[in-house]
């Protein structure tokens, strides 16, 4: 018999296989991590974009997106105090706008603090210490977009998506998901454009600076209120949760109140 034939010999091949094969496959991640990492930045972009109502996936040419996003200033929030991090203490945070994933820190603990039952209202468990915002200006350095990270949970899990304001910080522009796992057709009609459609121009804050905004089934008339999903109270009971979370103070009013000295 010769030596190829023999247990030694196949196991030899099957761990030159092995070996080839893993080489392969970790060189092939760390090629690919680089356009992985850029298509994970594109698809964010286009959300942010689409939130405000300046992308629209079946007209727009992937090619303008940077050019559009190149719009948008990321900042970031202090949630408590409302307020921009400045240099320093982005530095010292080792926090970079532009590259800062604040769902990668959800659970952190030097980033984020557990939130009390009666609290978590949007079922989020912990909320960021500090969260990316998106502004765009005009020359005059006037704030026309706010687009503001939002996130709760829905009936099959947390949603992630993006509210869009105008500058006065109360009026929608848009709102977006990009990632969620409600049913098809039912929670997950989220996405339908009809659906959000129903958002431009409502008003979120009232008079008295109270997050008035809510989805409500067979309601949507006022300039508070967005109809609910039909068949889907409970994805439409987690949209309403997190926009009152996100907008109050547990999450952006604060910064809100104060870019618009309200
Ligand atoms: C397989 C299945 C999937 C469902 N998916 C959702 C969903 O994604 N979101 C939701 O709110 N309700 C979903 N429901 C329906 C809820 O159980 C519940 O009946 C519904 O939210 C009530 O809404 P309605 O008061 O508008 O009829 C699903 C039901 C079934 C049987």
């Amino acid at each position: 018999m010769s030596s190829k034939d023999s247990v030694g010999g196949t196991l030899k091949v099957a761990l030159l296989l092995c070996v080839v094969c893993s080489i392969f496959i970790s060189s092939a991640a760390v090629i690919l991590k680089p356009l992985q990492e850029a298509n994970k930045t594109l698809d964010r972009n286009k959300n942010i974009l689409a939130a405000a109502g300046m992308y629209d996936a079946a007209v727009t040419p992937e090619s303008e997106v940077a050019d559009l996003f190149a719009q948008f200033t990321p900042r970031i929030v202090d949630l408590d105090a409302g307020e921009f991090l400045d240099e320093t203490r982005l530095s010292a945070l080792g926090i970079d706008p532009a590259t800062y994933d604040q769902r990668a820190v959800q659970n952190a603990a030097e980033f984020s603090d557990a939130l009390s039952g009666e609290e978590d209202i949007a079922g989020l468990k912990r909320r960021v210490r500090y969260a990316t915002v998106y502004l765009v200006s005009d020359a005059n350095g006037e704030i026309q977009d706010i687009v503001l990270p939002i996130s709760g949970y829905g009936l099959w899990g947390t949603m992630y998506g993006y509210l869009a304001l105008e500058g006065d910080g109360n009026t929608v522009k848009g709102i977006g998901y990009y990632d969620q796992k409600e049913t098809p057709g039912l929670g997950g009609e989220v996405v339908n454009p009809r659906w959000k459609a129903l958002w431009p121009g409502k008003q979120v804050y009232d008079q008295n600076g109270a997050v008035a905004l809510s989805v409500v089934k067979g309601g949507g008339q006022g300039i508070h209120q967005v109809d609910g999903l039909s068949g889907a109270s409970l994805t439409s009971r987690g949209v309403d949760n997190m926009i009152e979370f996100w907008m109050g103070p547990m999450g952006f009013g604060p910064f809100l109140d104060n870019l618009t000295n309200r």
